[in-house]
């Protein structure tokens, strides 16, 4: 901020507050010290005021909220060049990624004086792992299964889940368009312990090509069809035009059993998904496949090890492991 600035908002602050003072006190000279049934004389829509003084509790809190406002003002830096009498504890090392207990430790240009809130997430993340991390790092040193069956682990587990899946995979874990139900013991890259931390340290990108260009709109059809058919679905009344199962599952042959298998059972090793189930992560609908077909799909699932690092993906992997280990509810 410019100097400029800082003295603008000093002279707004300073000014609102004296300003206000002078507005508290002069307003009271002029009233009348008694109570009394008095009106002031107007009436709206028929409510009157009686003409009495402010309530006493009333003036006090104000002059409080003035009080409050030097003192903030006192402690904090924000005035002009003023530091603020507040101690600029617990910097960071931002190198080392260690606190300082005071500014005295930071080099030279660095040191600004007074409190101040850089880092301080920075800090609340080192104060965390300082007391979570042991813990964190005996459950890492576990295997997944065991850790899966620890009480405390899996509470752990669940609120980690909170903070970074469920934006995408939702509060149930259940997921919903686009992001596949954690809880169904049904895979797109597998469901080993081992694989669901490998799927969650280094992330998934799935590649499902788009076919506009390599089928005809009939064999889209014929295919969307063909693969709505092998888990049920029947769209020959709903669409009886042009619609060919035979020819769709030729076209499958050739197309797309490279990837999901010629038993249409999908190939974890790429995230290909069975399309046999009933299971569906784009939606089960005559067009909604169709769309799938033409235009392709690519999830991609977020590498967190960057951000989390192994021993909270551990734990992540191990109540993912854990919830579909659980007997399935409707
Ligand atoms: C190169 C490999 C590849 C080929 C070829 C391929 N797919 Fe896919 N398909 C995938 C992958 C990977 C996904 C998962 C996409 C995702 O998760 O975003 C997918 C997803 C789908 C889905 C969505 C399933 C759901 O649960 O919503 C359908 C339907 C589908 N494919 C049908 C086909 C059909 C029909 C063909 C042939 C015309 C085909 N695919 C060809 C790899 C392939
Ligand atoms: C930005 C959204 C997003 C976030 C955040 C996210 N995921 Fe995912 N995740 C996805 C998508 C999309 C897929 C499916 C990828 C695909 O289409 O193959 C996925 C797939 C997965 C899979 C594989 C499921 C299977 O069937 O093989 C697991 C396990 C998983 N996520 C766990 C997690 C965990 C644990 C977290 C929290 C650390 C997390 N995800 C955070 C979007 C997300």
């Amino acid at each position: 901020m410019t100097q400029f600035w800082s003295w603008y908002i000093t002279a707004l602050t300073v000014g609102s507050l004296l300003a206000l003072t002078w507005l508290i006190f002069a307003t009271r000279k002029g009233q009348r010290s008694d109570t009394t049934d008095e009106t002031v004389g107007h009436s709206f829509d028929g409510i009157e005021e009686y003409d009495n003084p402010l309530p006493k509790w009333w003036f006090m809190l104000f002059v409080a909220t003035l009080i409050f406002g030097v003192g903030y003002l006192a402690l904090y830096p924000g005035l002009g060049n003023w530091r603020g009498v507040l101690p600029g504890y617990s910097y960071l090392d931002t190198e080392n990624k260690t606190p300082f207990a005071t500014e005295a430790h930071l080099p030279e240009e660095e040191r600004k004086g007074g409190w101040t809130g850089v880092h301080e997430w920075e800090k609340e993340m080192l104060r965390a792992d300082a007391e979570y991390g042991p813990i964190f790092q005996k459950y890492a040193s576990m295997p997944l299964e065991e850790v899966a069956a620890d009480e405390q682990a899996m509470k752990i587990g669940a609120r980690l889940f909170t903070n970074y899946c469920t934006v995408c995979h939702a509060t149930s874990a259940k997921g919903g368009y686009g992001f596949p139900n954690l809880t169904d013991n049904d895979w797109l890259w597998g469901g080993e312990p081992e694989t669901i931390k490998k799927t969650i340290m280094e992330g998934r990108q799935a590649a499902m090509p788009a076919h506009q260009d390599m089928l005809s709109e009939a064999e889209i059809r014929n295919v969307a069809g063909y693969v709505r058919s092998l888990s049920g679905l029947s769209d020959e009344e709903t669409d009886p035009k042009n619609l060919d199962l035979a020819a769709g599952q030729e076209v499958f042959g050739a197309r797309c059993a490279i990837c999901h298998g010629n038993d249409a059972k999908g190939n974890q090793g790429m995230g290909a998904p069975n399309l046999a189930d009933k299971v569906w992560l784009y939606g089960f609908e005559f067009a909604q496949i169709q769309q799938t077909i033409r235009y392709g799909r690519n999830g991609k699932m977020p590498a967190q090890k960057d951000l989390l690092g192994n021993d909270k993906v551990h734990l992540l992997a191990a109540y993912v492991y854990s919830l579909s280990q659980k007997p399935a509810e409707e």
